[in-house]
């Protein structure tokens, strides 16, 4: 057991002086006794509750039952919001505010007397943004996360909140969907409290953390309704107080290893591409070193074992019910590095030892996989010249080779303009371009890439077409779609300067994405480029233009890159 004295928040009320007296103080409105500060480890449970996010709107009563488990545990419990970022309601994109979330959440944590730290976590960025903020301040630290949705159910059929909305289009044009159709829908989708209850990529995070080895084991697949959630709340909180008093810091648990290890079960659940982007952010704010070549050698090998929606048929309830990601990093045993300590104490593989699969039409055994080869490929060639994404299994294996004559959109204004022309020149053969979504250009790279395919073809009965774009694409979304291109056409990349006509070559099996136009003529077109003003003159946005780095370097801002650690000298008299 770590020495009173040696608790960081004693720096703040271990003192007999003049500031000691001060910062106790004020909180003793609160009607703390005496003892809660002399040697209490003091966590902070950092709450990305609102409103705003309905998928975290459950999480004031989580933050609760965590108070209960770090209370018995002989802890100090403190909430605190941070900015809470919802994914369907925040414009242009919460994506744009992630790196902010980071910011106020390592802020908050540094600046605070706290000694460990407890994340609750739902909605897409809520994840990433609250673990980067953490990883710059390297605190022992636990993630609670929320839980996703129970599955939906509309006329019969199972639904999943997410990709419902990628079918719409769809639905309207070629069904007839009245606007009392989708009002009916809209409810059926969102059955419960949670987050999307697909492998979107809430539930993609959700499994990144437990992968990395910062939930208890199990915690993530149980669906946020459940009574199993709020007891796993609780384990943590007293958890926390127990790593607090071991010093298990992030740092210990974060380390290549376990990083390699969230690459290999992403692909074995069919994880979303977002995950490239918020890994390889959490991994520059730790210090750990990954590259987008890493998705690809460490994942692309890894066999499908999850049958889940978008890629697959069932949703998250299936999942918990089959066994959930304990049964799943059971049969991957092979492929992690078991020497990757976890949150408990325990070693990653130790963990799952007793995981028992109930449906294998949910979890595949490892011996015959929904799909070998599942993981992310990284395309190069000299229309990415840093790199691109495509998520082979959720893309139609007759385009994943395949030459096609480009369609450009020059914004997501154009695209909308133009997309349903019927006069518009296009065929299922064509490569739809999208220029304008990446990190600088929106700006925050929105979930844009896998942009609607135009009314003609879709009433031709054409469901999938190539689409190339420096943006993202939802979790909950499928189709033959690259994402990423970097660099992005803002800063000039060669995706600015593809025109109409051109012809582009997709071959994933070779990795190679290239633009079939000569080098001479791309310098021609270079020199003619002027690029587009910034959409900011002030503020945090100008401040995100100024500073994000590429998408193959996970978007962060330069300056955030690394941690500043725990220590804070200065008092505030
Ligand atoms: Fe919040 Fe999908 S919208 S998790
Ligand atoms: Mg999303």
């Amino acid at each position: 057991m770590k020495d009173k004295k040696h608790l960081r928040s004693s720096e703040w009320f271990g003192g007999k002086d003049k500031m000691g007296f001060v910062h106790r103080s004020w909180l003793r409105n609160q009607g703390y006794p005496d003892d809660y500060f002399t040697g209490k480890p003091v966590i902070g449970i950092c709450n990305t509750w609102s409103e705003l996010t309905p998928c975290n709107g459950h999480l004031r009563d989580f933050a609760e039952v965590v108070k209960r488990g770090i209370l018995e545990a002989g802890g100090f419990p403190m909430e605190f919001p941070v900015m809470s970022l919802g994914e369907t309601i925040m414009r242009p994109t919460s994506m744009l505010f992630r790196n902010l979330a980071s910011m106020d959440t390592e802020e908050s944590i540094r600046a605070n007397p706290l000694d460990g730290i407890v994340l609750l976590t739902g909605c897409d960025k809520t994840t990433p943004s609250t673990v980067m903020g953490a990883c710059s301040v390297d605190l022992p630290t636990i993630v609670v996360p929320g839980g996703p949705m129970l599955s939906g159910r509309f006329r019969g059929e199972k639904i999943g909140s997410g990709s419902m909305n990628w079918m719409i289009k769809e639905k309207q044009s070629v069904e007839g969907f009245s606007d009392a159709d989708i009002t009916e829908a809209e409810v059926c989708v969102a059955r419960s409290i949670g987050h999307c209850n697909t492998m979107g990529t809430a539930s993609t995070m959700a499994t990144m953390v437990e992968a990395l080895g910062l939930t208890l084991p199990g915690f993530s697949s149980i669906p946020a309704v459940d009574s199993r959630k709020k007891l796993f709340a609780q384990l943590s909180g007293r958890r926390i107080v127990e790593m607090v008093k071991e010093d298990l810091k992030l740092s210990k648990v974060l380390t290549r290893q376990a990083f390699e290890n969230a690459i290999v079960t992403n692909a074995a659940v069919g994880g979303s591409t977002n995950l490239i982007i918020h890994l390889t952010a959490i991994a520059g704010r730790i210090g750990v070193d990954l590259n987008l070549e890493d998705f690809d050698t460490l994942g692309s090998k890894v066999p499908l074992l999850v049958n889940l929606k978008p890629s697959g048929k069932h949703l998250m309830e299936d999942f918990f019910y089959a066994g959930g990601l304990p049964v799943v990093m059971k049969e991957l045993k092979s492929k992690l590095h078991a020497d990757a300590l976890t949150v408990n104490g325990k070693y990653i593989t130790e963990n799952y030892t007793g995981a028992v699969c109930y449906d294998d039409d949910v979890i595949a055994p490892i011996e015959n996989p929904i799909q070998q080869n599942a993981g992310i490929a990284v395309l190069k060639g000299n229309l990415c010249e840093n790199g691109a994404v495509i998520k082979p299994s959720a893309a139609s294996k007759e385009l994943m080779k395949h030459t096609g004559k480009a369609v450009v959109f020059e914004s997501m204004e154009d695209y909308h303009a133009r997309i349903d022309d019927p006069g518009l020149d296009i065929d299922k053969n064509s490569v739809i371009v999208l220029k304008g979504v990446g990190p600088k250009g929106y700006p925050g790279m929105p979930e844009v890439g896998n942009v609607d395919l135009p009314k003609k073809l879709l009433l031709e009965g054409i469901t999938d077409m190539v689409r190339i774009s420096d943006g993202r694409m939802s979790g909950t979304a499928a189709g033959t779609v690259i994402l990423h291109v970097s660099p992005e056409s803002t800063v000039g990349g060669t995706l600015a300067l593809v025109q109409n006509d051109d012809l582009i070559t997709l071959d994933v099996e070779n990795r190679r994405l290239h633009l079939e136009v000569s080098e001479e003529e791309l310098t021609k077109r270079k020199t003619a480029w002027t690029a587009p003003k910034p959409l900011a003159d002030r503020g945090y946005v100008k401040m995100y233009i100024d500073h994000v780095e590429q998408a193959h370097k996970g978007a962060d801002l330069d300056f955030l890159v690394g941690g500043s650690g725990s220590k804070v000298d200065r008092d505030l008299h």
